[in-house]
């Protein structure tokens, strides 16, 4: 079986592999860089889940394959659930080499007068897998923490620099690769759809 995870990151193709070898599911998983025409889908919808589902259908459609997208981000706590679906483009330099930063300092700033205990944030991923005859499955991955008030790991991206799960002492960019996806929120969201796939095969 052979799977399009609808993505040109690399790093999520063999953790995507893995989880679904760990659920059983032989297949031969591959990302956008096999379709070089496939239509890049603007991420347009007001949450997660949306935009998470208008890629898988797009790729599903240009591919004819069973195709899986994810959507992802930070929801802060004092900031109303902000930035949300606009994570990756908080700062506004989308695009930018050194946008991943800005939209942390942006965030850090914004907490400046904020006490520890009002630091409380959540990572949220939505996945979505859409199968060459139309059957859609949906779900959410969610990993609650705190942001700290200076960066601290190299590993990650992001906002992992200043996001300390629940129950870490370290943050998410001082996690190996493996622990970060044993409790993350594209971890628990990939492993959930594997589960459902396992259900509509
Ligand atoms: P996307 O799902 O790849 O579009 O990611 C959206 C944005 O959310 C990223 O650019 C990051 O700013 C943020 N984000 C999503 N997941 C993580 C994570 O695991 N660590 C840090 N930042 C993340």
């Amino acid at each position: 079986m052979r799977i399009v995870l609808a993505t040109r990151n690399k790093k999520k193709v063999p953790e995507m592999r893995t989880i679904l070898a760990d659920a059983g599911i032989e297949a031969e998983v591959l990302s956008l860089d096999a379709f070089p025409d496939a239509p890049e889908v603007p991420e347009t919808e007001p949450t997660f889940l949306g935009n998470a589902l208008l890629k898988a259908r797009a790729v599903a459609e240009h591919t004819g394959l069973p195709a899986v997208a994810d959507d992802s981000g930070l929801k802060v706590d004092e900031l109303r659930g902000m930035p949300g679906v606009l994570s990756a483009r908080w700062a506004g330099r989308f695009g930018a080499r050194d946008q991943d930063r800005a939209n942390l300092e942006l965030v850090l700033d914004q907490l400046a007068d904020t006490p520890s205990e009002r630091r409380g944030a959540h990572f949220v991923c939505a996945a979505a897998l859409v199968m060459p005859d139309g059957t859609e499955a949906v779900v959410e991955g969610v990993l609650r923490g705190r942001l700290i008030r200076e960066p601290r790991g190299s590993n990650g991206f992001g906002y992992d620099p200043v996001f300390v799960p629940e129950g870490e002492s370290r943050t998410t960019a001082e996690l190996s690769p493996e622990e970060k996806n044993a409790i993350s929120h594209r971890g628990v969201a990939f492993r959930k759809l594997a589960q459902e796939l396992v259900e509509i095969l």
